[in-house]
């Protein structure tokens, strides 16, 4: 086997982990533990960048090796995504990649920075438990769609397609 498809996989594998472990450690951890804390928006606020940030870097190193991971399973042109086993299994976990990263994109940037920007200004105000509920579900989704993403790879590494 190559050296290269073995660190292609361990990257991704790494990758993987940060990135799911990351955001069920800020939702089962950090959430509750700053429940109740006066500086809670702000230390909130502080971790979401700086986990955005290097998840951006996670979320590049998934979706590059995932392509390398395919080119080593035989799926080397763009016709294999829909002609081979594996090829259909690569394209059904692009495709959720892409609608995962638009989600996180729009859990970070939208409904994270309102929700933030309104719990700052009072935590009864109506409009704030509105956007913390929305990102909050969206949140969820993101963990669910990312475990489907784990669960599909670990299909294909299994040699089982679609
Ligand atoms: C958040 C996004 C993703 C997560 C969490 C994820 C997770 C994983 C995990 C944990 C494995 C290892 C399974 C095992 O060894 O049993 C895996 C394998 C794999 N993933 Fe992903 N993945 C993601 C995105 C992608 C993308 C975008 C692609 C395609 C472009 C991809 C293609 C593959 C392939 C081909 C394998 C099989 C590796 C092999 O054994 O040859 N993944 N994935």
């Amino acid at each position: 086997m190559h050296w290269a498809y073995i660190a292609s996989v361990l990257l991704h594998i790494l990758a993987a982990t940060f990135w799911l472990g990351g955001m069920l450690f800020l939702a089962i951890v950090v959430v509750p533990a700053l429940r109740g804390a006066p500086e809670r928006a702000r230390l909130l606020e502080r971790m979401g960048k700086l986990f955005e940030r290097a998840s951006v870097i996670a979320l590049a190193v998934l979706l590059v090796t995932g392509v390398v991971n395919l080119l080593f399973r035989g799926v080397a042109q763009v016709s294999d995504l829909w002609s081979s086993p594996v090829g259909r299994m690569g394209a059904l976990k692009l495709a959720l990649f892409v609608v995962m990263a638009i989600l996180s994109l729009w859990h970070n940037v939208v409904l994270g920075r309102r929700a933030l920007a309104l719990l700052q200004q009072g935590r009864e105000d109506p409009h704030a438990a509105r956007w913390v509920l929305w990102s909050r579900w969206v949140g969820r989704l993101l963990v669910l769609l990312s475990v489907i993403l784990v669960l599909l790879g670990v299909l294909i590494s299994r040699g089982i397609g679609l």
